[in-house]
């Protein structure tokens, strides 16, 4: 048996904690572009210039997802989790029902076609080309 561990976040460390934040992440597609640019569609953002094998989409809160192109191996679906504001949400689902993107309510995608309401929001899920399962929201959970 492994000895326990000290707790890993003593109180001295907490306060440094929370200054850290995600400001980039490889998103792995077949193509980037493809990917990129659907993504950025259904959100209403824009694909950034090429960055070396990166192609960036600043999602505007110094975040940068990094569509990195992974073609010898499959690609293991990923969640990606989007709080996007009220006002835009309607706009995204009608782009997803142009581009004939199923959506769902729930995270196993066995109601298509509907939203959810958690947290007093809307939501739904649904599939990049490659399979990551992607979410908008307009209000983020509530965690204990
Ligand atoms: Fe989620």
């Amino acid at each position: 048996m492994p000895s326990t561990p000290p707790h890993p976040h003593p109180a001295s460390e907490q306060a440094a904690t929370a200054t850290v934040q995600l400001n980039h992440t490889a998103v792995y597609a077949r193509d980037r572009r493809r990917s990129a640019e659907f993504l950025a569609g259904v959100l209403g953002l824009a694909v950034g210039a090429p960055f070396g094998p990166f192609l960036p989409i600043d999602l505007g809160n110094g975040v940068t997802l990094d569509y990195y192109e992974l073609r010898d191996a499959p690609i293991q679906s990923q969640h990606y989790a989007f709080l996007v504001p009220e006002e835009r949400f309607d706009a995204m689902i009608g782009r997803l029902e142009a581009f004939g993107v199923t959506y769902y309510a729930d995270p196993r995608h066995t109601e298509p076609g509907a939203v959810n309401r958690l947290f007093g929001g809307r939501g739904a899920y649904f599939e990049d080309p490659d399979g990551h399962n992607m979410e908008i929201m307009t209000r983020p959970y509530v965690r204990p």
